[in-house]
């Protein structure tokens, strides 16, 4: 696709990025304010959402921001929908929340039941609240795009909380997309691999043959438009450049 295209693939549109305050969810709202979209930018903080807005202002793009201090992961779905609902039915939503819970790596036998909790609520409850709240806001035809980690599909010691919730979250939204039956909207689950974002390259985690935060939000805004050769494939992989996007797991 040429730079033309890509510039005009989604104005018009509105696409919700929940986690834009987030490494992975700031380059993912560049890269679709770049496809020309209106994007709705969510967060739980005023002051990151207002970092964000300067980050794109100084990069530029044809797209219009908006942002909204609105936690998506409430549990009050109908609260999160009517602080939504000004913006209309949206033709995307991204999922970019969660956490990688504590820094220290920890054995399964040593996990106490407080951090359980803590990362089962922090990482899969409130993609749960997350889902149960965006999808009913978005039109028929519009999809939505949700992230997890490539430990749902592989084991990942010494963070084995990382790994359970994210096969937990892979199954809700796969079973989501089945329920919806093609009925609309569309729903994707892309499993990523390390994403180049500017909070990792900062700490001297970069890597040329990873997929960039940016990367992913073009992709993500071909799949909103349907545009594409994966716009039919509800289930990605992003694991690294080398591997490019597939349907089933690289070996
Ligand atoms: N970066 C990677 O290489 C990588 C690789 C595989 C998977 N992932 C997964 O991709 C997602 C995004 O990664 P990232 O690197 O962008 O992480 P990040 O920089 O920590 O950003 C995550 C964003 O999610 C929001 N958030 C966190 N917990 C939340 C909750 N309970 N409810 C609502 N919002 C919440 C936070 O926004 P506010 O605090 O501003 O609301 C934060 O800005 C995470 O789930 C991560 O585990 C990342």
């Amino acid at each position: 696709m040429s730079d033309i295209q890509e510039d005009r693939l989604l104005s018009g549109r509105t696409v919700l990025v929940a986690g834009a305050t987030g490494g992975i969810g700031e380059g993912m709202t560049l890269a679709l304010l770049r496809q020309g979209a209106t994007v709705v930018a969510t967060g739980r903080s005023e002051e990151r959402l207002a970092g964000l807005a300067d980050y794109v202002r100084e990069a530029g793009q044809p797209g219009t921001l908006i942002t909204r201090t609105v936690n998506v992961g409430d549990a009050d779905s109908k609260k999160v929908r009517a602080q939504l609902s000004p913006h209309g039915a949206l033709d995307g939503a991204v999922v970019s929340i969660g956490d990688w819970g504590s820094p220290e790596r920890t054995g399964i036998l040593d996990i106490s039941d407080r951090e359980w909790e803590e990362m089962i609520a922090s990482n899969l409850t409130s993609h749960f609240h997350a889902l149960r709240a965006l999808t009913p806001l978005l039109s028929r035809k519009g999809a939505l795009v949700h992230l997890s980690g490539f430990s749902a599909d592989i084991p990942y010691p010494f963070a084995a909380l990382v790994g359970a919730t994210n096969a937990a979250k892979k199954s809700l939204v796969r079973s989501l997309d089945a329920e919806l039956n093609s009925a609309g909207p569309r729903v994707y689950e892309l499993i990523i691999g390390p994403i180049r974002t500017r909070p990792r390259a900062a700490i001297g985690a970069d890597n040329p043959g990873w997929f960039s935060a940016e990367d992913l939000g073009r992709h993500a805004g071909r799949l909103i438009a349907r545009s594409g050769p994966y716009a039919d494939a509800s289930l990605q992989y992003l694991i690294t450049r080398a591997h490019g996007v597939r349907t089933t797991p690289p070996q």
